[in-house]
Formats: structure tokens, sequence, C-alpha cells
């Protein structure tokens, strides 16, 4: 049976070429980039060539990116990197209902060091509350840290619009650009960010490399001690092969791709929404990821359509990937008020640059029948 992998907000294929660039990286040109002869040059070349490649794709200067192991190091180095060099004098973070649970729960394990977090609402659509935002930030705020593109809902947040609320503050703002990285524009100047989480796996890069982008002259706890790698920041032997990948992902991202995503991920809510009592959950349009689809539907478990989707080849998912394990409902479909009974009953449908119109045809075609049969036998219907 041919298989259709619609679950890329968990983790994509790695691309081809990416795959081809780093292969020599993990024999021939195996270098430790610290070393000075030749192969270690070799390898540090070939890292700073990705460092710029990422550095410009967001418009920030080479030397404010740090390579890391992916979203959760970076992440959890934002938060409590910047914590750690500002407590006791200042204690305050602010963050959303809908952030990526390495934010919410670095949040709370801070709580514990002493931090006081504050947890912004979000709209039924999942857009953050800008005047409770504003309202939220007081003398002991440290840093905002906003998800940029929601990885379960697909809500994009507006950056422009909070950075400026931020430097007139004078607080930092970070955000987690996991899922929208290369698929939205991120411009650190424009949208006067000061950090910023990246990770290679969500654009058909190797999983276990990310990047942070530290704005220069920020002043930041580094988050490994050790050889003083990464500028005395981030200390640990480069992933060489890791970093190859994730800057060839970067640099063969294009405008092509996104725009066909957008036509697909239309089609397929177009398509869905003509079955009966469905809902979309997140906005439409430009303010939605390209590549995300969630949806619930009355009186049926997702989990079930999930399970009938997977016997014919299809494999979505339920909440978010890391959650998903989880019996708990999803803590962002809460956060835009869908009750435990609509958050159990919804998927997510995320798509790539490979996925086909085919593929898409097929879903639309086989969906109906598995909902018609699952409400046929729901004791709720
Ligand atoms: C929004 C977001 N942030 C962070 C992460 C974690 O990234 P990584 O898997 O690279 O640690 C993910 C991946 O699930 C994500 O979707």
């Amino acid at each position: 049976m041919k298989q259709i992998y619609f679950d890329n907000a968990a983790t994509t294929k790695i691309d081809e070429r990416v795959l081809k660039e780093m292969l020599s990286y993990f024999n021939e040109k195996f270098g430790n980039a610290s070393s000075v002869h030749e192969k270690g040059r070799e390898a540090r070349e070939a890292m700073e060539k990705a460092r710029k490649i990422i550095a410009k794709s967001i418009n920030a200067k080479k030397s404010e990116i740090y390579f890391t192991s992916g979203g959760t190091e970076s992440n959890n180095w934002a938060l409590k990197g910047l914590f750690f060099e500002n407590y006791p004098e200042k204690n305050h973070i602010i963050t959303t209902k809908v952030d990526h649970d390495c934010v919410l729960n670095t949040c709370k394990w801070l709580e514990t060091q002493g931090a006081e977090v504050t947890y912004l609402d979000v709209d039924e659509e999942g857009f953050v509350n800008l005047e409770q935002l504003k309202n939220s930030i007081t003398e002991k705020t440290i840093i905002v840290s906003v998800i940029h593109g929601n990885n379960e809902i697909g809500t994009i947040q507006d950056l422009e619009a909070i950075g400026k609320i931020c430097r007139e503050k004078n607080v930092l703002l970070h955000t987690d650009a996991c899922q929208s990285f290369t698929k939205v524009p991120i411009d650190v100047k424009k949208q006067n960010l000061d950090l910023v989480t990246l990770n290679a796996h969500k654009i058909h890069g190797p999983k276990g490399v990310g990047a942070i982008y530290i704005r220069e002259g920020i002043r930041i706890t580094p988050f490994f001690h050790g050889g003083g790698h990464e500028r005395k920041m981030r200390s640990g032997t480069e992933n060489i092969t890791g970093i190859v990948g994730f800057g060839k992902a970067v640099d063969v991202a294009n405008k092509k791709d996104i725009e066909k995503m957008k036509i697909l991920r239309d089609k397929l809510i177009d398509g869905i929404l003509k079955i009966e009592n469905v809902r979309l959950n997140g906005p439409m349009g430009n303010k939605r990821l390209c590549n995300n689809i969630n949806v619930s539907f009355n009186n049926i478990e997702g989990e079930a359509i999930g399970g009938y989707l997977e016997q014919r080849g299809i494999m979505t998912s339920t909440g978010s990937a890391c959650a998903s394990h989880s019996l708990e409902s999803s803590h962002v479909l809460k956060a835009i008020r869908l009750s435990p009974i609509q958050s159990n009953s919804s998927i997510r449908i995320s798509i790539s640059k490979f996925t086909t119109d085919e593929e898409v045809d097929y879903f639309l075609k086989t969906l109906p029948g598995i909902v018609k049969k699952l409400r046929r036998l729901s004791p709720l219907s």
C-alpha cells in the first residue's frame, strides 16, 4: 500500500540535496572544527558556510547565530539563560498558553527557581491579545517569548506588532520559529527580535540540530559549559554533519514550494469542510502556516479517525507529536476554547513540499467514508 505522510509538523523527510551534501561529512570530511589542521579547517569552513546561510535568511549577522541540538535546547537556553543572567533583580517571564511544551515546561521549572510567569490568553483563532501583553509587562519583566507559527493549529503571530510593544517597553522578545522558519518571512531587525529558535528537521533537514539567534550585545548565561565552543556560549564538539545539512535545507527552501503548499492546504481545507459538522481550528489564509490543517469532527474521536486513515496508508496526528502519546487534551485546543470532547475529536494534517495533488485527492476521497462510519458507530451521534 502506498504511504501518504501527512505529519510534517512532527518531522519531515530529508531532502535528497541535503542528504547528498551531508554524506561526505560522515566519513571523508570527519574533522573536528576546533582542530587547527586541514581536516579541522575543512569542518570549520563548512560550519561557517551554514552559519552564513542561516544568518542571511533571517537578516542577522553570522556572529549572532549559535548552533544547538535543536528547538528544545534553543528554547531552554533562551529562557533559562536570560533568567539566570537577570535573577534576582528581575524574575518575570511572559509567554503564551499556546507555546510549545518545551517553552511551557521550561517556564514551569523556572517557577520553582523563583520565576514569575504570565501565560497570555489567545483568541479563538489562537492570536495573542496585544493589550493583555502590553498590560502584563512590568519593571521585573526579562523576556516575552511567543511562538511564531503554532505547531498544532498553524496560527502565525504578528511578530512585528509584538516586537514594537516589547521595544517600547524595553523588554526582550524571543520567538520559537521552529514551525515557521523558511515558510514565513523572519527579519530580526524589522520584527525587533532579540532571540529566535530554529531547527532543521521541520524543513527537510536532519534531526538533532538547531540554532538560536541571539542579538549582539545581549547578556545571556551560557547553556553548556566545557571547552568553549560557539564563542564560549555553547560548549560541545559541533555536529558538523547536521549543521551542513541544516545550511543546505535553508539554502534550498524557496517561495515556489510555499505557494504550492498553500494551494494544497486550501484544497484540503475546502474538501474537509464539505463534510457536515466539521470545524477548522486556527485561522484561514495568510495568517495560517502553509502546511497546517487542524479540524474537529463532532461526535467522533480523533484517535479513531487517525487509526482508520492509517489502515488506508495515511499518516496524520492528533495534537502535537510530542503530546500525542499522552491522554491529556491539547493545551492549544483548550486555549482556543474547545471543550475536551471537541479537542479529542481533532486531527492535524500537515503537508510538505513533497505532497502531491494525487495524495490530497486520495485523502479527500477516503476521509468522508471514515467519518460516516465512525459517526454511525458513535454513541454520541
Ligand atoms: C514549535 C516547536 N518548538 C520546538 C520544537 C522542538 O524542536 P526539536 O524537536 O528540534 O527539539 C518543536 C518540535 O516538535 C516545535 O514544533
